[in-house]
């Protein structure tokens, strides 16, 4: 089988693990602290709390943002559903913007008609979520912009944007926002098993994140209630949680760090060679710019409509029989059954529900050899004869 993704571990990252099995430290130890470094110097950001997912770290941005009950919170639809249950979590109501057609990102006119009359009702969103969907970044000069105006917060969910870059700057450098999430699931872009990040550049969101990561509990003397005692002393000052990433997956994102840069070029490689090879089909790509860089987390096409009527579908079973896994990104988080519930209405998604009915991931990943990827291509060309 040709996976649609898969994590690709080395005879040194293997190694690294080994060292830290042996080691005095399995869980909060040196190599979690040294990832959370790496993090911070490789992404240009001052501050990186390392957790056991991005779902977790997303919770945790929302909690460190202040969102709480009578809150609202902003995300798009065409997302993992970790990207709005973060906010429900808190207690705040969630809403969801439709795409842009042509990057399957966040539709900033769709953003800005929500924000007007958002203001008019006074339920102005607390945060934004915005998706760097498949690794493309959103268009975050316009997104920050309209924060300085509407007065909102910004999380971006880099989830499948690690290594990814936008006018230059990369994403993880929080440029444009208040705290920026990675995940490191094995199908992403750099894995340590389950894993993810939160990044900030603000040293009281880092404190709100690591309380909130473990337990909401301090040690730091002037958070104390009593501050004369011995330094075993803490407090639990809050509720909270344990999310925190131990150091045998620390260790393993060390490693798997260092060749983030060298891993993206291939999957531009990959890409460019899927672009060029079935660029007479019936397919659409998304659109970019030169000053974005994708990290390519998917690559996914959009079937046009055909004279033969050859369907999404019937090309997912049809490879399926060729032993090509494929997969869809994403079902919209809105047509789910849980968030049907909430009162979300399919006319107000337009862009998305057309996306969905037509997308499909290929195979992508730093594992997959051109030789089969032109196996995956060749394939495609023939069902489509
Ligand atoms: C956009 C997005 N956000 C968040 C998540 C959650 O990531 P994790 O599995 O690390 O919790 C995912 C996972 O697929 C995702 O695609």
């Amino acid at each position: 089988m040709i996976r649609y993704s898969r994590q690709l571990i080395s005879s040194s990252d293997i190694k690294t693990v080994n060292q830290v099995l042996k080691s005095d430290f399995l869980t909060q130890g040196p190599k979690s602290i040294l990832f959370e470094k790496k993090l911070s110097s490789k992404f240009n950001v001052k501050y990186s709390t390392s957790c056991n997912s991005a779902t977790s770290a997303l919770h945790l941005a929302c909690l460190a943002l202040g969102v709480k009950k009578g809150d609202h919170v902003w995300t798009c639809t065409n997302s993992f559903v970790a990207s709005a249950s973060c906010a429900l979590h808190c207690g705040a109501k969630i809403d969801l913007v439709d795409i842009n057609s042509e990057t399957y990102n966040l539709d900033i006119n769709s953003l800005l008609k929500k924000l007007k009359i958002a203001y008019k009702k006074k339920k102005l969103p607390k945060v934004l979520i915005p998706v760097h969907f498949a690794g493309l970044p959103c268009e975050m000069r316009e997104i920050h912009k309209l924060s300085k105006k509407y007065k909102f917060k910004i999380i971006e969910d880099a989830s499948h944007a690690v290594g990814a870059k936008y006018y230059g700057s990369k994403i993880g450098s929080c440029k444009y926002s208040d705290i920026t999430i990675f995940s490191f699931h094995p199908v992403k872009i750099m894995t340590t098993a389950e894993g993810g990040a939160a990044l900030t550049n603000s040293k009281e969101l880092d404190f709100k994140l690591k309380f909130y990561r473990s337990h909401g509990i301090t040690k730091e003397r002037k958070f104390l209630n009593k501050r004369n005692k011995a330094n075993w002393y803490y407090e639990c000052k809050d509720l909270g949680f344990n999310y925190r990433l131990n150091d045998i997956q620390s260790a393993l994102g060390i490693s798997q760090l260092k060749k983030v840069n060298k891993w993206l070029l291939y999957r531009n490689k990959l890409a460019k060679n899927y672009q060029k090879k079935l660029k007479n089909l019936p397919i659409e790509f998304f659109s970019s710019k030169k000053e974005f860089y994708s990290s390519y987390h998917l690559f996914i096409i959009k079937i046009l409509k055909n004279k033969k009527g050859l369907t999404r579908d019937n090309l997912f079973k049809y490879l399926h029989k060729k032993n090509i896994q494929t997969n869809v990104h994403y079902i919209p988080i809105h047509t789910h059954p849980f968030y049907k519930k909430l009162g979300f209405k399919s006319k107000n998604f337009p862009n998305a529900e057309h996306y969905f009915k037509n997308c499909l991931s290929l195979p992508m990943h730093v594992a997959l050899k051109f030789s089969d990827q032109n196996k995956v291509i060749n394939l495609i060309k023939k069902f489509f004869k």
